[in-house]
């Protein structure tokens, strides 16, 4: 595969300026012209790239945020967590040990702290005792064994700005789906000279790139975003600073919230969906909760979807992930089963993806023959798909 002209022009860039920490690698939105590009499109099921293309290319890096804009990502996703010194990082965790070099640098050896992280004490090297020039020294590794290895060592931590940059420069209207990530932990451990809280800077981040409006306004169009948090007292704080959309994430059915201290079952109630519609469009469920699994297959689908459906809410589950260590025996090793069933069966609205290529190709290849109206001629779909993507050479 060869890199387009602008991933190549932005790596250049990035290789060559990259030391200049804590500042965007490009201009303010007033030089960005989005009005003849490519719009985002609205008519299917967003696909929302779950921390970048981090099925190829090692999470939250610029080069697995440009892998997923190249492969067709609506929106590219990320988590937003605070350095030290209180500047936002593209990071999941909120210890470095997992998708970082810092086990090798000695020099660090002495940071390791154990601190409370929602309602369990967690051991490791926590982004929240390094500078961002600290973090910025370390490089970045994928997380699982299984995955290409061979990005490990070449990429470094990306704060939020340059991750909006990447955005705004895509070649066509690419939206961005950052996380307000453990903001009860981070909230505790950095303060900031002006007083503000995390949920503040994150929001003062996206105002400073004009990102603003309504889902689907004229405003919001030109530069989309979605903004997530597993604790509603975060949505419902930012509620009057920003009118874009806000997506509530849900997790395991075992999990509490981690500022409310809510239960699942109270959380996905009638009466809590109505109440927390009035600050988000929608809901972001891990998927296994909508349809429960048992021994690796699933079993009957939940009503979640409907019951959100019928609060006029979205839903956007995640993760999907193409490998068999992931996939139901129900979707026989395929991936496009598992889409074809989670879009034409349980009808989300959007998909948190680690391969937003495969999701891409499934939903192109789909929309050119008709949606099948039942599972024969759903799998002669998928026979169709398998031999158009051979003879692609994909
Ligand atoms: C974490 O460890 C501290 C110190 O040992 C202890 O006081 C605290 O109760 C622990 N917290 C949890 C949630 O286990
Ligand atoms: C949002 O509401 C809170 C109180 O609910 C208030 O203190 C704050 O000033 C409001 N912020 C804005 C931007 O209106
Ligand atoms: C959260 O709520 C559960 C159930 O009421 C309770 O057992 C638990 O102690 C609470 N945890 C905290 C940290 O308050």
């Amino acid at each position: 595969m060869t890199l387009p002209i602008w991933v190549v022009q932005f790596l250049l860039l990035s290789l060559l300026i990259g030391e200049c920490i804590g500042r965007p690698f490009y201009p303010l939105p007033s030089k960005f012209d989005n009005k003849n590009k490519q719009p985002l499109q609205t008519f299917r099921p967003f696909n929302i790239a779950h921390r970048g293309s981090n099925g190829e290319i090692p999470e939250e890096t610029a080069a697995a945020y440009m892998r997923a804009i190249e492969e067709g990502a609506d929106f590219i996703e990320t988590d937003i967590l605070s350095s030290k010194d209180g500047h936002l990082i593209c990071f999941h965790d909120v210890t470095l040990d997992a998708t970082t070099d810092i086990a090798d640098n000695k020099e660090f050896a002495d940071r390791k702290r154990t601190y409370e992280v929602e309602y369990a004490n967690m051991t490791g090297f926590f982004t929240v005792d390094f500078t961002l020039k600290e973090l910025k020294s370390l490089r970045v590794k994928q997380r699982y064994e299984f995955r290409d290895q061979q990005y490990n060592g070449k990429f470094s931590i990306i704060t939020f700005e340059e991750f909006i940059s990447i955005a705004l420069d895509a070649p066509r209207v690419v939206g961005i789906y950052p996380e307000i990530k453990d903001p009860v932990f981070i909230n505790k451990h950095v303060k900031w000279a002006d007083g503000k809280k995390f949920e503040d800077k994150f929001v003062n981040t996206l105002k400073k790139y004009g990102y603003s409006g309504s889902y689907l306004s004229e405003e919001w169009m030109k530069q989309p975003a979605f903004i997530q948090s597993f604790a509603p007292t975060s949505l419902t704080y930012i509620a009057n600073m920003t009118d874009l959309p806000k997506i509530f994430l849900i997790d395991d059915v075992t999990i509490r919230t981690q500022d409310t201290n809510q239960s699942y079952e109270e959380i996905t109630s009638d009466s809590y969906l109505d109440f927390i519609k009035k600050y988000v469009v929608g809901i972001g469920p891990w998927k296994d909760t909508i349809v429960p699994v048992d021994n690796n297959y699933l079993l009957t689908p939940t009503d979640l979807v409907a019951k959100a459906h019928s609060h006029d809410l979205q839903v956007h589950p995640y993760t999907y992930r193409n490998e068999n260590q992931f996939l139901h025996f129900d979707f026989h090793q395929d991936p496009y089963a598992e889409y074809d069933y989670w879009i034409n069966k349980i009808k989300v609205d959007g998909l948190f993806t680690d391969f937003t290529g495969s999701l891409h190709n499934y939903q192109e290849l789909s929309s050119q023959h008709k949606t099948p109206a039942d599972d024969s001629s759903a799998s002669s779909l998928l026979r169709k798909i398998a031999l158009m993507i051979s003879s692609r050479k994909l």
